[in-house]
């Protein structure tokens, strides 16, 4: 079943009319919920949006691409760095029933706690695990049928250096300093269907055995 929601899975950009239910819009966040994470971390948010004005407005952000305005539900995928503050970090891991012991060594490590070494490097780490958020949704989507898109052209931190031309995109969003619009998953049902073309570099172009360039 993920062999055939990998193989059949494929960016869509054209949406017809039909509603994207409630309930099909929560197994697909559920599965991005499901996903695995940095000693648990979680550095996610999630935001639906469903207002036409609102989604027009997150197209403009992502230089007018039209299928941010025209699906029927865009999630916006927020990284949260704030996830990492030693208080949230400590709770998740107090959850898990990691000892105080344990807890203390993890959030003095900068191994494996990031925030230690800054701002960049903890957004790194946070984009690193969305991916695999972001990857489990679009998988649950096909399973669904349901046509998406990853956008990850929008403006934020990561691709714009003014902050002005972002910062209403955040207050819509209720996004704090430490929280980015990472990309937007838009969700919709197919116009007309597009065979999948999978254009991918060559297995062994990727791919070695003990060292680079060495056949697998
Ligand atoms: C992190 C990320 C950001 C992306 N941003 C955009 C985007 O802004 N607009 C868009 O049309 N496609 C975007 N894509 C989709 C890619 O263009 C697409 O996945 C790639 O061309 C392979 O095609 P496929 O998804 O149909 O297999 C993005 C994909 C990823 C993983």
């Amino acid at each position: 079943m993920v062999l055939n929601a990998i193989t059949n899975r494929k960016s869509v950009r054209v949406y017809n009319d039909r509603l994207v239910t409630d309930e099909d819009i929560k197994s697909i966040l559920n599965c991005g919920i499901m996903a695995p994470s940095w000693v648990n971390v979680q550095p996610w948010q999630f935001v639906v949006v469903r207002n036409q004005e609102h989604k027009d407005i997150l197209s403009q952000a992502a230089g007018g691409q039209k299928q941010v305005s025209s699906a029927s539900a865009v999630i916006c995928c927020i990284a949260d760095m704030s996830a990492w503050d030693a208080d949230k970090f400590a709770k998740i891991m107090e959850k898990q029933g990691r000892n105080s012991q344990t807890i203390d060594y993890i959030l003095s490590s900068t191994m494996l706690n990031p925030s230690l070494l800054g701002e960049y490097e903890t957004l790194l780490r946070t984009v690193e695990q969305m991916s695999y958020a972001i990857g489990y949704m679009t998988l649950r989507a096909e399973e669904l049928g349901i046509g998406c898109c990853i956008v990850g052209a929008v403006s934020n931190e990561l691709t714009t250096k003014d902050k002005n031309t972002f910062v209403s995109i955040k207050e819509m969003l209720g996004l704090n300093e430490k929280q980015v619009l990472l990309s937007m998953l838009t969700l919709g049902y197919e116009k007309e269907f597009m065979p999948v073309k999978k254009s991918r570099k060559d297995f062994d172009e990727v791919v070695s055995l003990e060292k680079l360039g060495s056949k697998f």
